[in-house]
């Protein structure tokens, strides 16, 4: 298969469309704008209805989760587009965030906000092919990734999804990271447009999900809220991304569920059609996120209208896709909805689908790619580690005794993060890796560890692996970034049993330190890391340099915390970050 080059012109492929769509009924044009959930869906519901695309949400695995499971549950929705009337491809969607990170034994790399502290748009690119080459091994040739997100707030539960607080950083690593995935034939995702990462703290209004969830709702406090920015500083901060992930020749986009100044965007058609179809020129389709249409109105019907109009291509109906197909069927037929919308938006999905080569039945890549991308992840994770602080010369430690102490220190799950394994994350060992202390082992110290520093044997040097619990997305909003009372005790305690103290914050976001920065003797920033936490220690024992730099402000207390984008002396600025 010829993979899409990175300066996909969809001309071509908007003429096969084109011509295809002349064959096809309402009923098979709806079907091709719908997204359904695997767990919703079966390959001969596929088949009957033409639908366009199934997805895996996160953690919506197979039984076992492994490679060649995901490979046979993808392949059998395939075969389902294989045996529609037309036989139109049907596009697998992924969350691949960070390797294509549901699969268990999958490679997975650091957390966009690490990769953002390596500035490196090369290593990024081959970050993002390895986790193409990894995602097509099973069959699925789109990831919703990368996150272009221009994350303001650190309290935001998705800030590590994004690059950093610069909007020229998250642009050169962004479409770094289209171009390897579309090199590897997979159609990347630049998600969520626009403004997911500017949302004011407070207005996260998740009420509709507070049953469903078991209460989940309303642990929302500014993901999914509203973007309250001018228009020049919408296009100054968060629209870059998406001209340069198009420049880049991304195939698709996906709506945020945020609103711009109290307006939802997943019905906006200034932002979708005139904005990024028109101006920006953006020949791709559009998908809404995740039931994002369902918060536009009460009215199911009125949803599937609203979006529909306002630009959305694809629909995201993980559940109801059948109401929602019934739905746009009516609208059309009362004249709601045009079938000039309609075709437009077939055409979109067809030549993206064309691009990728999947109507010439792409031969698939071994299985056994998966998971084979370790010394990269390990590479990129030594890269990611930014030096924050370091008096003295502890670092890189020697061959002498070291007391490793903390969550973070021998954790696969902590170093990974949310959208590894399940949509949450979890913590202990959810898939194959190394931790930062099996790295440690690797050199010549005589390592002791003491998880909870309750042990009272003591040693040259210390190191503390602080961290954080894994969240993803709202569930990941936290107001207080101060670290907590356990860590700075558990600081205390080994600090009492060493004499150097290297601590070690393993963390989507800058955690606020207060004194516990004092009584350490180097302070190392390791975002989350992946599987391949190794490459943490890699730079703690020298075997590789810290080149890391902040891709976003350090606060120094609580009150920065509550200010962001202010006009605060941080504890360290963005681009700040040592060598030794
Ligand atoms: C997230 C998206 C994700 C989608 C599919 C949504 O909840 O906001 O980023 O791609 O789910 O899992
Ligand atoms: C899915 C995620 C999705 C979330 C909704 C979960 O059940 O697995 O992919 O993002 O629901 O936001």
């Amino acid at each position: 298969m010829p993979p899409p080059s990175s300066t996909t012109d969809l001309g071509a492929s908007r003429a096969f469309a084109s011509d295809v769509l002349g064959r096809m009924t309402l009923a098979e044009k709806i079907g091709q704008m719908t997204q359904a959930e695997k767990n919703s869906i079966t390959p001969d519901e596929v088949a009957d209805h033409g639908i366009g695309s199934v997805l895996s949400g996160g953690g919506a695995n197979p039984e076992p989760n492994t490679p060649e499971a995901w490979r046979e549950m993808v392949g059998a929705f395939l075969d389902g587009g294989r045996r529609s009337r037309l036989g139109i491809p049907l596009l697998y969607g992924v969350d691949a965030v960070h390797g294509h990170s549901n699969v268990g034994d999958a490679t997975i790399f650091p957390h966009n906000v690490g990769l953002g502290a390596t500035g490196d748009a090369v290593l990024v690119e081959r970050v993002y092919r390895a986790t193409g080459i990894e995602t097509a091994a099973t069959g699925s040739l789109w990831d919703f990734a990368p996150t272009v997100a221009v994350s303001v707030d650190p309290r935001w539960g998705r800030s590590y999804e994004s690059f950093g607080d610069d909007p020229s950083l998250v642009s050169r690593l962004g479409a770094a990271a289209v171009r390897g995935l579309q090199d590897a034939g997979v159609a990347a995702c630049a998600k969520h447009f626009v403004g997911d990462g500017g949302t004011v703290w407070g207005t996260a209004h998740r009420v509709e999900w507070t049953d469903w969830w078991n209460g989940w709702g309303s642990q929302w406090h500014i993901d999914q809220g509203d973007t309250v920015v001018d228009e020049a500083t919408l296009r100054s901060v968060h629209l870059p991304p998406y001209e340069d992930a198009i420049g880049a020749g991304v195939l698709t986009v996906m709506a945020s569920y945020s609103s711009w100044n109290g307006d939802k965007v997943h019905g906006h058609h200034r932002l979708l059609t005139e904005l990024l179809k028109g101006e920006l020129g953006f020949e791709g389709f559009v998908v809404s996120d995740w039931m994002g249409i369902d918060q536009l109105d009460a009215d199911p019907y009125r949803c599937a209208v609203i979006s529909v109009n306002a630009g959305i291509d694809m629909v995201m109906v993980p559940i109801a896709w059948q109401r929602f197909v019934d739905d746009l069927t009516r609208a059309v037929e009362v004249g709601d909805v045009a079938i000039e919308r309609i075709d437009d938006a077939v055409v979109r999905i067809l030549a993206v689908k064309h691009a990728l080569g999947l109507f010439d039945h792409p031969a698939e890549p071994p299985v056994t790619a998966v998971g084979a991308h370790r010394d990269l992840a390990r590479e990129a994770a030594a890269a990611s580690a930014v030096l924050l602080d370091h008096r003295g010369d502890v670092l890189p430690i020697g061959s002498g005794r070291v007391l490793v102490a903390g969550a973070g220190a021998d954790d696969i799950g902590r170093q990974c993060g949310g959208w590894t394994i399940e949509w949450q994350g979890g913590t202990g060992t959810i898939t194959t890796g190394t931790t930062i202390l099996d790295g440690l082992r690797e050199g010549g110290a005589e390592v002791v560890h003491d998880p909870d520093g309750t042990g009272d044997e003591r040693a040259p040097v210390g190191v503390v692996v602080v961290s954080e619990r894994p969240y993803a997305e709202g569930l990941g909003d936290r107001e207080d970034l101060r670290l907590p009372g356990e860590d700075r005790e558990l600081i205390e305690r080994i600090r009492a049993r060493v004499d150097r103290l290297v601590l070690v914050v393993v963390a989507g976001r800058p955690l606020v330190l207060g004194d516990a920065a004092d009584v350490c003797d180097a302070i190392v920033a390791a975002w989350l890391p992946g599987s391949e936490g190794a490459g943490i220690a890699d730079v703690l024992v020298g075997r590789r340099p810290f080149t890391g730099r902040l891709p976003r402000p350090w606060p120094a207390d609580a009150a920065q915390v509550a200010d962001p984008g202010g006009s605060w002396e941080a504890a360290w600025p963005r681009g700040h970050g040592r060598t030794i």
